[in-house]
């Protein structure tokens, strides 16, 4: 097996072997169009027994388009979604809830691990209470699970965000470009790791963990669906060979994938981590929950290990202490890739 020295994302991932094999399976004569084929229909049937519900779902092939569609459809152009300050539709969608939304504002909330918390959301609506009409109006919350720093919110955490914001009628979506890798962290139910705590939509993405690219918007709250079909064909995601994308999401189910893959992923950042912390001089921001960590280094070692060929993010702000660099793990990565990683830390360690 060949060593693999890219940790910049799980979007560099090939395509996991079952979905690419499903898409061929489904490559076979003629099919309706814009979902009205056998596999879109079998997927609401599927993700309705898997998250022990009725839902809706819509999928699309990115997940800036799932976030920024079902934001727009929970909040109007008048209005405010509290989210973290580090929220990737924050900072990585180019103004694209907002632009679908028709003007939104996101209100972004600090905090060290990239979770927003009750208090939070109550100051930020009080707020707006007190400025009245000069304010945008409260209109919906946004977490990131797992979040954009590595951190998975447990249960009762989401509960207690769905409670304060349903008591101020705020709907709470769930960013989950990486629901997989929280899920498999969480080791529960998909219904109790969302709706069940209180989410009313969710953005999944499987595109990371092994699809090709598949997410979805999935309405546990059915009351907030409405004209939703065609806000995304208004969108241009409205797939017309929609039975490719949902084959997708059938075979990310199927027999369990999407949580062998995650669980792959997340054991690989923590074999990493468990490496790392033996080597003086590393500092990791947390444990990784996930499969994300947040690493420092310093300066000299993350140029050697850039020299060599190995990829990553450096992170956040400069700071005095070293360089933090991002690490991300996949359901590719194998044991060799962690252990050259090691090697190379250690290399880089020892000449120093
Ligand atoms: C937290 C989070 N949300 C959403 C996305 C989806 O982004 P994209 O539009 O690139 O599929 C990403 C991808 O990096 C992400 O990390």
């Amino acid at each position: 097996m060949s060593v693999t020295r890219v940790f910049t994302s799980d979007n560099c991932t090939p395509v996991s072997e079952p979905i690419l094999a499903a898409i061929n399976a489904a490559n076979v004569g003629m099919a309706p169009s814009y979902g009205l084929d056998d596999q879109t229909a079998q997927l609401e049937r599927v993700t309705s027994e898997l998250f022990e519900t009725e839902v809706k779902i819509f999928p699309v092939v990115t997940g800036t388009a799932a976030n920024a569609l079902a934001l727009s459809q929970i909040a109007p152009p008048y209005g405010g979604i509290y989210c973290h300050e580090a929220a990737h539709i924050m900072v990585d969608e180019a103004g694209a809830p907002e632009f679908f939304a028709g003007g939104a504002k996101l209100i972004g909330f600090p905090s060290l691990d990239g979770k927003i918390t009750p208090q939070q959301i109550k100051g930020a609506v009080d707020y707006a209470r007190e400025m009245g009409v000069h304010h945008v109006s409260p209109s919906a919350v946004s977490l990131s699970q797992a979040t954009e720093w590595g951190a998975v919110y447990g249960l009762s955490e989401v509960a207690a965000l769905c409670d304060v914001a349903h008591q101020h009628r705020l709907p709470v979506h769930m960013d989950g470009a990486r629901f997989a890798n929280a899920l498999a962290h969480l080791d529960c139910s998909p219904a109790d790791a969302t709706w069940r705590q209180g989410i009313d939509v969710m953005s999944l993405g499987a595109t990371k963990n092994g699809a090709l690219c598949a997410e979805a918007v999935i309405f546990f709250n059915n009351a907030l669906t409405r004209d939703f079909e065609q806000r995304r064909k208004r969108a241009g995601h409205l797939w017309s060979k929609s039975r490719f994308l949902s084959v997708q999401l059938l075979a990310y189910f199927e027999g369990g994938l999407w949580l062998t893959n995650a669980r792959h992923a997340n054991a690989m950042a923590a074999s990493l981590s468990r490496g790392l912390a033996r080597i003086r001089e590393v500092s990791l921001l947390r444990p990784p929950e996930a499969n994300e960590l947040f690493v420092i280094l310093p300066e000299p070692w993350v140029k050697t290990l850039e020299t060599e060929g190995f990829h990553f993010y450096r992170w956040g702000t400069p700071r005095s202490d070293g360089v933090l660099i991002r690490l991300v793990t996949s359901f590719a990565a194998q044991a060799e890739d962690i252990e050259d990683l090691l090697t190379a830390v250690e290399r880089a360690a020892s000449e120093v």
